[in-house]
């Protein structure tokens, strides 16, 4: 498991829970620690824990980390075994996806639905594209995951999946601060909002009320992240020459968030946006 970051730590969690024997690797020093003490062992290079490895998995902030992590020197192409799968669980463009699927025997883009904690309970969506035969190699990895599966033919169609969904939960935090912010501009209390709205908005949206109100937001989806996912969504639809109205302001929504101060906090920070 290349990456030991919140994702890419809840993953190991779960594959060591699973029975399987975890090599991890990351970066910087020092962000393996509590899945060492969970069992995993930690390799001294990126290419040592290749080598090793019946399953290579990366999740990673962005497409040149995982460029650099899959393509770079010393990197994954330079050191996997013939007939190794590699599943790079990362959100990403599909155009990244679908390039490694090119560059590897057994490539899967597999995207996440759901954060770490999601992860941990068992409860994540793995969005999988890949073909048949390397399904088949990396089924035991995901049985261990855990949560649901959806599978697409091909890695760039589960990176745009992953995009659209993101989008859509991107758009309606922000469009629910700003609800929140016209309903408190014009006097209405929060229980009165958060009855208003509990029936109007989708679960994925309903998770972070509180947090958009002002408790404080555990932080898992951060606001660069989220202006990351942004732009890769406008990208593919500019890619089909559309050129979307809406999401290029929910992009800089999470960018400005981030830029006062609050790019490692959720995407529930957009909430600072608005404050009077
Ligand atoms: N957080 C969520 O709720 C969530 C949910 C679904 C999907 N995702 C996606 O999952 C991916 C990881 O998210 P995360 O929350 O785990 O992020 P994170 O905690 O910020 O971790 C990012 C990881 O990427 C590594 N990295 C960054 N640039 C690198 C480079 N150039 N070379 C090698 N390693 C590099 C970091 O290493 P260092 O420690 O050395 O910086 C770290 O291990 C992202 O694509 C994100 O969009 C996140």
């Amino acid at each position: 498991m290349l990456g030991m970051g919140r994702m890419g730590a809840a993953l190991a969690g779960r594959l060591l829970a699973g029975g399987h024997e975890v090599l991890v690797w990351n970066r910087s020093p020092g962000k393996a620690t509590d899945v060492v003490k969970a069992g995993a062992v930690e390799a001294g290079s990126l290419a040592e824990a290749v080598k090793a490895a019946e399953v290579v998995l990366t999740c990673l902030s962005n497409d040149a980390a995982v460029r650099h992590v899959a393509l770079g020197d010393g990197g994954v192409r330079g050191s996997i075994a013939d007939g190794v799968p590699y599943i790079e669980c990362s959100t990403v463009s599909p155009q990244l996806t679908d390039e490694l699927a090119g560059m590897f025997d057994h490539f899967a883009a597999v995207p996440v639905l759901g954060g770490p904690a999601a992860i941990e309970s068992g409860q994540a969506t793995y969005l999988v594209g890949t073909g048949p035969q390397t399904l088949e190699l990396i089924e035991p990895a995901l049985a261990s995951l855990g949560g649901a599966v959806r599978y697409y033919e091909m890695a760039g169609l589960a990176s745009t999946a992953k995009l659209t969904v993101n989008l859509m939960l991107l758009s309606g935090v922000a469009a629910l601060a700003e609800s929140f912010t016209v309903g408190r501009s014009g006097g209405l209390h929060d229980d009165q909002l958060r009855e208003l709205l509990g029936e109007a908005v989708a679960p994925g949206l309903k998770n972070r009320f509180e947090a958009l109100l002002g408790a404080p937001a555990a932080g898992w989806w951060t606001t660069v992240l989220g202006a990351k996912d942004a732009g890769l969504a406008i990208d593919v639809a500019e890619g089909a020459g559309i050129h979307l109205q809406v999401a290029p302001a929910v992009r800089q929504a999470y960018l400005r968030a981030a830029e006062q101060g609050h790019g490692d906090e959720d995407i529930a920070a957009v909430r600072y946006l608005y404050r009077s």
